[in-house]
């Protein structure tokens, strides 16, 4: 137990209560990486193999970034009790690669050990923030009046963000990428949950409310995440499409900027870019596939959690286009298209915007659960 400022103690029960809020963080297809332990007055962090995204994610951006927002959510619920958390990465953070490709996550070796401090979080948001923001896959109207940079980054991170024709263009050929590419399309689809009939429907994946299908395409589409057939059929078909809009739009340069001044059209569409190395250690960056040391990818996806909870509060909700950062022809005609040096990684992008329909809520495998 820790004691605080207030002279009571953080008990283990307060740290599951945090661990329930943290587990409404958003993560990459909703897989929920993350296998949490609370035991001696601190809570363990491991990262699960099967909930890593293989192919989708090889160099662990994504993993990493969940796992940010999965501490900036835990920080937040302490901070509703006036306490603070000390995060502390471990040596296992620095050796994603030697996590095995399948299977349970390992208790005893923890990425993330977080720390009750009596120095509480100074954090504008609540608890009930975390538990409501939700993306939305749906139209989002503009608002350029809102300034979604607005919380502070940490050194070494930037918003910048790209106009809306560039983003339409970036979109469809980072789709077109994830489309053409069998094994990542494969994994997107087994994250699928388009009937209520799915066994993990309510547990985790992206469930066809989420992704505003209409129901006839929702009951169309379902059999294809289920029936081997139906499933290699419509992969063979996602690869020739995609690969025939790739090739058509890798030859054609992005439209034109818009004139400054000119006024904004659609929503703000916004990258989180980080800047190589702010070094902890010099062999810790050179060996991250991304660039960055693992441990700087986590606090980008706290400072990703705080620009999405940001705009939640001002009644935006954010819709993330990891494909753009994925697909290697879109994530280089974006860094044309910004200006980005070499020692820039885009790590994030998303659109920001006003919602016209309502965002309807993901699962949780932590859902229901009310104890311990
Ligand atoms: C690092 C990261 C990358 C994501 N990339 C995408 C994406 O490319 N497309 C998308 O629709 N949602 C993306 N999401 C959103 C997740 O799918 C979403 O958080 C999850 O399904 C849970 O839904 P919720 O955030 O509404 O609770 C991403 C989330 C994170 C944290």
């Amino acid at each position: 137990m820790t004691a605080t400022h207030d002279g009571t103690a953080a008990t283990d029960d307060d740290l599951r209560r945090w661990v329930r809020v943290a587990g409404r963080a958003p993560s990459a297809h909703n897989t929920q990486p993350w296998a949490v332990r609370v035991t001696d007055g601190r809570i363990e962090v491991a990262v699960v193999p099967d909930r890593v995204l293989c192919a989708g994610d090889p160099s662990f951006r994504d993993l990493l970034l969940s796992l940010g927002a999965w501490v900036e959510s835990a920080a937040v619920a302490a901070a509703a009790d006036g306490r603070g958390l000390a995060v502390e990465p471990t040596p296992a953070l620095d050796r994603l690669e030697d996590l095995p490709v399948r299977g349970a996550a390992d208790p005893t070796l923890p990425v993330l050990v977080l720390r009750p401090v009596a120095e509480p979080y100074a954090t504008p948001f609540t608890p009930q923030d975390v538990r409501d923001r939700r993306v939305h896959r749906g139209e989002l109207a503009p608002a350029p009046d809102l300034r979604v940079d607005a919380p502070a980054l940490p050194a070494g991170l930037r918003l910048l963000q790209v106009d809306d024709a560039a983003m339409s263009r970036l979109v469809r050929l980072g789709t077109a990428w994830t489309a053409s590419r069998r094994a990542v399309a494969a994994e997107l689809v087994r994250w699928l949950r388009l009937s209520p009939a799915h066994p993990r429907y309510a547990r985790d994946g992206m469930t066809d409310r989420m992704l505003l299908m209409p129901s006839w395409a929702a009951r169309l589409a379902a059999p294809v995440t289920r029936r081997p057939a139906l499933h290699d059929a419509a992969l063979r078909l996602a690869v020739l499409v995609g690969r025939w809009v790739e090739a058509v739009d890798r030859a054609r340069p992005l439209p034109p900027p818009p004139a400054p001044g000119a006024p904004v059209r659609g929503p703000q569409h916004l990258v989180l870019v980080a800047r190589t190395p702010t070094v902890h250690s010099a062999t810790e960056t050179l060996d991250a596939r991304l660039g960055l040391a693992p441990a700087d990818v986590v606090e980008a996806g706290r400072a990703l959690q705080r620009t999405w909870l940001h705009a939640h509060r001002a009644g935006l909700a954010v819709a993330p286009h990891s494909e753009v950062v994925d697909s290697p022809h879109a994530v280089g005609a974006l860094r044309r298209r910004l200006g980005l040096r070499r020692s820039q990684v885009a790590l994030a992008v998303f659109s920001v915007g006003r919602p016209t329909t309502p965002s309807p809520r993901s699962p949780r495998l932590t859902d229901g659960v009310t104890k311990g």
